[in-house]
């Protein structure tokens, strides 16, 4: 049994019932989970010490919703669009080409990478999905590379219909061979149900075909323009429902009604200049709220969810807490996770250490590596 007291914490932020956010505080990890929360003073002895000094400690950031298998980027892209042409899905294909003429190498080394830069911004659990292979190889060997850095694996054949098929044969590849060979290395399944994508049609025969052999159901919806996504996501019960940048008021309704956590992307309206998605009409109507990093190298290229806080204080109405929330817990819910995104007892002892007084700073301080340490139990 090997024991680590996290002690002289400034702020501690555990999400408990009784006390969500406590000062002075110590917290223990045994074995790889929350054993012991309390006042400083009253710390246990253990194994080891790690001397927060006054900082700032908070669940390991959840980030729910990413695309590091890939390879090149779109950087011209990206600049183009900041000097005025839109972002288009087609887009996909440019990265989609350059991942299928990668080494399965390359590609570790891409996500390792990219993990790595996530954990040094206080990541400690990640979901990546498939999606720039579009073959039943590729796809498959997309999602073996991303299963060797996380359990939280999603099969996103689904992206776009790639060049030389129709989408009646590709619907047919994704939910037929390609879904044979995919489920064995995927969670959850999903689905860009978007104008230039996916209809509602051919998004719910990916979905029910992936439930059915036996993977979670998760959509892209909203992103560009008002679409059916998220009324579909509800419907089939799907976990999450991500961007959700233009929603109609049913919409709204039916994501307080059914309990589908809606994933909001800050980093995508960044890079493509579309209106943030409106998080407080959201939280007030009750529904679940996660925010994702949904790092990919077209629509957003940001490993940061402290970025993705800051601009959700900034711009999409949500206080340092609530977007803090959204982050850890959001995260967490949004995977059906219940052992992270928090550090009640019996947590796992994920946890990311702050060089502030508050976690405020993470809005309050934008841009700045505020996280010293990231302790990750988990994957
Ligand atoms: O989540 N929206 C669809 N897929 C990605 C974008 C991928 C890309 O542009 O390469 C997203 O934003
Ligand atoms: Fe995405």
């Amino acid at each position: 049994m090997s024991s680590l007291l996290l002690t002289r914490i400034g702020e501690l932020v555990t999400w408990d019932d009784e006390q969500p956010v406590r000062t002075d505080a110590a917290l223990v990890i045994a074995d790889g989970v929350v054993a012991w929360v309390g006042d400083a003073a009253d710390a246990p002895a253990a194994d080891d010490v790690l001397d927060v000094a006054g900082g700032t400690v908070v669940p390991g950031f959840v980030d729910s919703h990413s695309h590091l298998v890939f390879a090149g980027d779109r950087a011209a892209e990206f600049e183009a669009r900041m000097a005025g042409r839109p972002y288009a899905a087609g887009g996909i294909r440019t990265t989609v080409a350059a991942t299928r003429a990668a080494t399965d190498e390359e590609l570790d080394t891409t996500v390792r990478r990219l993990v790595a830069e996530m954990r040094r911004q206080g990541t400690t659990t990640v979901e990546i999905k498939s999606g720039y292979g579009l073959t039943v190889a590729d796809e498959a060997r997309s999602l073996a590379i991303a299963g060797r850095h996380t359990s939280e694996t999603t099969y996103l054949g689904a992206h776009v219909v790639p060049d030389g098929t129709t989408p009646e044969e590709y619907v047919a590849l994704v939910t037929g061979p390609m879904l044979d060979a995919c489920a064995p290395h995927a969670r959850w399944i999903d689905v860009f149900c978007e104008e230039g994508a996916f209809g509602a049609d051919a998004a719910r025969a990916v979905l029910t075909a992936g439930r059915d052999a036996g993977l979670g159901m998760r959509v892209h919806a909203s992103q560009l323009t008002y679409g059916p996504g998220v009324l579909l996501a509800c419907e089939l019960g799907a976990a999450a429902v991500d961007h959700c940048t233009y929603l109609t008021d049913a919409d709204v309704d039916a994501l307080a009604a059914c309990g589908t956590v809606a994933g909001l992307l800050p980093g995508v309206e960044f890079s493509t200049r579309h209106p943030y998605p409106d998080a407080r009409r959201l939280l007030d109507a009750g529904v679940t709220v996660a925010l994702a990093s949904d790092c990919n190298p077209g629509s957003s290229y940001t490993s940061s969810i402290p970025f993705c806080i800051a601009v959700a204080v900034r711009d999409m109405g949500l206080t340092p807490y609530e977007a803090l929330r959204a982050a850890t817990l959001g995260g967490a819910a949004s995977l059906r996770r219940d052992d992270v995104g928090h550090l009640r007892l019996g947590a796992r002892g994920d946890v990311t250490v702050l060089d502030a007084p508050s976690a405020v700073h993470l809005a309050y301080r934008p841009g700045v590596p505020l996280v010293s340490r990231t302790i990750a139990s988990s994957d």
